[in-house]
């Protein structure tokens, strides 16, 4: 071998796996040696992802997805082995072959300590550039998407528990029509697990909506921020798990205004779901409110279309299968990203956090009504309680901390 190809070689095995420049090399080489040319998978398109690269093969009569994805460890070692993730999903007649470079950890545990930056900020997930701090306030709506088991209630516990612990919590309002996997929050946070209670919350936040509207503009302030520099109004933040629970179209119609209107006056909206389909949307128009989500944080998702519909890029689909393993996008950067492990049997500390803004005393309905500015004094901030003052919902909530 002479001087050149010596150096050649060194350079393909040092440096291009670490640019991830020889994966398609690895990738076409595999096919080479596992199928003779007679009958062998053709690669459709290639694609550069930020980690790696994400290949559509043909498969042809004679080899199925089955057998294809039965050599997804020669994919693996050639192209780097542990050094690489790689997956096999299964388009239509087509695999999608992902291949990256292992830059980032398959599990994070929630972090201890972050950057409290910003109004409320949540420790997301890590990317190759370390952990990512969002400000749900500044989003101020996020959507949550991805199949049964990538990691959206992960989400929620991770959003929940890192709001909760903040200095100034925000109200928070959890909605979890699947009655799953929150009750342990049921003294942090307004949990409402039936439809009624659901539908009557939401019509309960697009009047206070209004009323804060109200309240800036009587203050002359464009929104909440400019409010907060002389006054108090607590933001609130609705979390909803299972988008595709709130079969009502009344409160899906509540949702809607509050996505398209509640931005300036405080109002932060947290939405999962498997598939946001517009199926599942009894009004048309859900699908332009959807835009007003402009976080989206995508885990793996089974179909390239239920990823565009949560990402607007069908990106979702060739996330490898590791939970907790997403799409964060930003307005238009998208970010890989593995969000923390929170298991929420180990958030004991959680009843140390400040109390979350419950109201300990509940108007009624009738103060609700006749509240006007009484309610809402520059002072006493935002009477987020008027959320809390559903009946049904008022025993639950009308308790005093003990802690
Ligand atoms: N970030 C993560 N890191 C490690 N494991 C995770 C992570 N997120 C989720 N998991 C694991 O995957 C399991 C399922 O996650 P989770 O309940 O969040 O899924 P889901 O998307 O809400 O599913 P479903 O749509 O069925 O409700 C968890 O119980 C946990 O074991
Ligand atoms: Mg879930």
């Amino acid at each position: 071998m002479n001087i050149l190809t010596e150096i050649k070689n060194d350079i393909r095995a040092v440096i291009m796996p670490m640019l991830g420049r020889d994966i398609p090399l690895a990738v076409i080489e595999t096919i080479e040696a596992l199928w003779a040319e007679e009958k062998r998978p053709q690669i459709h398109a290639k694609k550069r992802t930020s980690t790696g690269y994400t290949f559509t093969i043909a498969l042809p009569p004679g080899i199925s997805f089955k057998d294809f994805y039965s050599k997804l460890d020669y994919f693996k070692d050639s192209a780097g082995g542990n050094k690489v993730n790689t997956s096999i999903v299964q388009a239509g007649k087509m695999a999608v072959l992902q291949i990256s470079t292992n830059l980032l950890g398959n599990y994070f545990e929630y972090p201890r300590d972050y950057p409290l930056k910003g109004i409320l900020p949540v420790p997301i997930g890590y990317s190759t550039n370390g952990l990512q701090v969002i400000d749900i306030a500044t989003l101020p709506h996020l959507l949550v998407g991805g199949t049964t088991g990538a990691g959206k209630s992960n989400a929620i516990h991770v959003i929940v528990n890192s709001l909760l612990r903040l200095p100034e919590p925000p109200l928070i309002i959890l909605i979890d029509l699947k009655m799953s996997e929150y009750n342990y929050l049921e003294n942090q946070v307004l949990l409402v697990t039936d439809i009624d209670t659901a539908c009557q919350a939401l019509a309960r936040l697009v009047q206070e909506m209004r009323q804060r509207q109200l309240l800036l503009k009587k203050s002359r302030c464009v929104d909440i921020k400019k409010y907060n520099r002389h006054s108090k109004m607590q933001y609130i933040v609705l979390v909803i798990d299972e988008l595709a629970e709130l079969k009502d179209k009344d409160a899906q119609e509540d949702l809607e205004t509050l996505l398209r209107l509640c931005r300036a006056s405080g109002i932060c909206i947290v939405a999962a779901t498997q598939r946001p389909s517009s199926k599942i949307f009894l009004s048309k128009s859900f699908g332009d409110a959807k835009a007003n989500f402009s976080g989206r944080l995508c885990y793996q998702t089974i179909s390239d279309v239920d990823s565009r519909i949560i990402l607007d890029s069908g990106e979702g689909a060739t996330l490898p299968a590791i939970p907790g393993r997403a799409y964060l996008r930003i307005g238009r950067e998208i970010t890989e990203i593995q969000t923390p492990y929170l298991d929420p049997e180990e958030v004991q500390y959680v009843d140390k956090f400040p109390a979350a803004g419950l109201p300990t005393e509940l108007p009624t309905n009738r103060d609700v009504e006749g509240m006007g500015s009484a309610g809402h004094s520059a002072n006493t901030g935002a009477n987020i309680s008027i959320v809390a003052s559903h009946p049904a919902k008022a025993e639950g909530f009308d308790r005093k901390r003990t802690d």
